[in-house]
């Protein structure tokens, strides 16, 4: 989730990439980096200042040589190494002469590292992204041209990118390519360009075209000409572009939560790459703890706020399961003051987007000051819970922008699963063919809640029948509770109704006292173990006047005896289950809060990050 940019043949180069790089701060301000190259040049600056990235280097490139009339640029958002000056795009090879900047995730970057080094390389970084350059040096020096060495070095690498490549040994020729990461070219008279997004280009570029995966471009001053990896020639799709820049940023999405919403299974996908090896080892590169002190543990606790606490809740479920493990979920703000006990083989977990919610950071502290070991569950590299705490694994959702969470969420339960299936790996507690068929299920989720997000159409119809409603209760049981207390606080936050998430068991023992016509519920239904009391539960409802809402899956018969509107889920595996069902849920909540005006990326009085107790 990282902003690229570049441009060859322009009079005006630093400005086209500094005011690129701005508008692509929303991909990440972790730093940002230009490099321009000339015949036997190469000049790069980098920064690594939070959101002051971008302007930073504005500052550094005012000492930049005139005279370069090519250059790419970057703005990172980190997944592989702390957001430092060192990390930071572009990165050069060895000689200094050939740049190139990132944006994905090149998972066999050790085993490429190793071999490059053991022939003579020098990394300066600890990204995954330096081993393309180096890559693309030994290809050059075997005489290749730039496209012919960026097709060789692709064909090794596995995973993610969108990739430029510039060479001050062939100047003006920007080579780029595509695997999953987006990546578009621009083109006006007599300068191309190129941008992982087009607002980037937008005002600068008269015509555009999608470059899709496996392909590889080179640009130049005269226009570009694209080819497969083994060389063949490929037409870039021309894109029609009719949006103005700030729904550009959004993707052409109405506002980010939207296009965060529709990130979903990027941001599972981004998650769950690169943590399995050959041998079937579950394996997070960036986690600071030991197998022996995993195996260890005797008892987990996590501790969260918000939506991060409904993803603790559901890890709750798993680590059980599968690791048999006995889990307490704590609301951070309340753990620290509770006087908590932490016996010798506790593991605390602090789950957060941001890494800087104040109750989660003091509960972790608390917890670590007590001898715990925490770990911290971050979608923000080098946070400070990130930093403070004894070992790390980081969700790559990406930026998130809108104060309700969504992206980061179901990043979170997939992380969250990812590690309970390696404290069961160590443990002994599932078979290893089990692990394996639970982590090719969870790569497929990805799918399932992309079929959730193409029924969009039918939750916002169910939406607009519902204008008007007050009172809302969501209620699950089992895997679909946690779901159910998400799915009250998306709408809740995002539209300020009345909604109240429960276990549908609970209703009986208060809530169903104000249960009358007009209250909505919404019931988390499809839960197989739980399927005939979650069916009971909404008949109770029903015969007492509310009108019933149930998320379902495809094959079930017989919720339509008791619900009024039906909101259809693909099956999956129930440990599954809560990633997918929670996304008929946030477009309900979006779309009655779109159906009553209101600001659906900042909710009044609530804030992205708190820090304040
Ligand atoms: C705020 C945000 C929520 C978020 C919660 C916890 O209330 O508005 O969306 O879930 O903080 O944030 P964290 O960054 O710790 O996950």
């Amino acid at each position: 989730m990282c902003g690229i940019i570049g441009v060859v043949g322009s009079s005006d180069t630093l400005a086209t990439l500094l005011e690129g790089l701005a508008r692509l701060e929303y991909r990440g301000y972790d730093s940002a980096g230009i490099a321009l190259v000339r015949p036997g040049q190469t000049w790069r600056a980098r920064c690594a200042a939070g959101t002051e990235s971008v302007a930073a280097l504005r500052i550094e490139c005012e000492r930049a040589p005139s005279g370069f009339s090519s250059g790419i640029g970057h703005t990172r958002w980190a997944t592989h190494g702390a957001p430092e000056v060192a990390n930071a795009h572009p990165h050069l090879d060895c000689s200094g002469n050939i740049a190139i900047i990132h944006n994905g995730i090149i998972e066999n970057h050790t085993e490429l590292q190793v071999e490059l080094e053991a022939r003579g390389h020098t990394f300066t970084s600890v990204t995954d992204s330096e081993v393309l350059a180096h890559l693309i040096e030994e290809s050059r020096s075997q005489g290749l041209e730039l496209l012919d060495a960026v097709r060789a070095s692709l064909k090794l690498v596995r995973g993610a990118f969108a990739l430029a490549a510039m060479d001050a040994g062939e100047p003006d020729v920007i080579v780029a390519a595509r695997r999953i990461s987006p990546l578009v070219v621009g083109t006006a008279a007599g300068v191309t360009y190129l941008a992982s997004d087009v607002p980037a280009i937008l005002d600068r570029a008269t015509a555009f075209y999608a470059v899709n995966d496996d392909e590889v471009v080179r640009l130049g001053p005269e226009g570009f000409r694209a080819v497969d990896l083994d060389g063949a020639p490929v037409r870039l799709h021309q894109l029609s572009i009719e949006w103005d820049l700030e729904t550009a940023q959004k993707g052409g999405n109405d506002d980010f939560i939207t296009k965060e919403i529709n990130e979903q299974p990027d941001a599972l996908r981004d998650t769950l790459m690169d943590r399995r090896r050959p041998d079937g080892t579950i394996t997070f590169d960036e986690l600071r703890i030991s197998d022996d002190e995993l195996r260890e543990v005797k008892r987990v606790v996590l501790v969260a706020a918000g939506t991060s606490h409904h993803a603790a809740l559901v890890a709750k479920y798993a680590i059980e399961r599968w690791a048999r493990l006995s889990v307490d979920v704590d609301i951070s703000s309340e753990y620290r003051y509770r006087d908590p006990v932490v016996e010798i083989g506790t593991l605390v977990i602090g789950v957060s987007q941001s890494g800087e919610t104040i109750d989660t950071i003091m509960a972790t502290r608390e917890a670590q000051r007590r001898g715990a070991r925490v770990v911290a569950i971050s979608n923000i590299v080098d946070s400070s819970m990130a930093r403070e705490a004894s070992a790390v694994i980081y969700t790559r959702a990406g930026l998130e922008v809108s104060v309700a969470s969504t992206k980061s969420y179901v990043a979170q339960i997939a992380a969250l699963e990812l590690l309970a299936l390696r404290l069961a790996q160590l443990r002994g507690t599932l078979d290893p063919s089990d692990i394996d068929a639970f982590f090719h299920g969870l790569n497929a989720v990805g799918a399932q809640v992309a079929t959730a997000l193409e029924r969009r159409g039918h939750v916002e119809d169910v939406a607009k029948q519902l204008i008007g409603a007050h009172d809302f209760f969501f209620i699950g049981r089992h895997l679909g509770f946690p779901t159910a207390m998400e799915g009250a606080l998306k709408l809740k936050e995002l539209s300020y109704l009345h909604a109240e998430g429960y276990p549908g068991g609970e209703l009986k023992h208060g809530p169903l006292a104000l249960i009358e016509p007009g209250v909505v519920v919404v019931a988390v239904a499809t839960d197989l173990v739980m399927h005939e009391k979650i069916l009971s539960n909404l008949a109770e409802v029903k015969a007492r006047g509310a009108t019933v809402v149930a998320v379902a899956t495809d094959d079930d018969d017989a919720i339509a005896a008791v619900a009024d509107y039906v909101l259809r889920v693909p099956a999956t595996e129930p440990m599954f289950s809560p990633m997918v069902d929670v996304v008929p849920l946030q477009i309900f909540a979006y779309s009655m809060a779109r159906g009553l005006g209101r600001n659906v990326d900042r909710p009044r009085n609530l804030a992205k990050t708190v820090t304040v107790e």
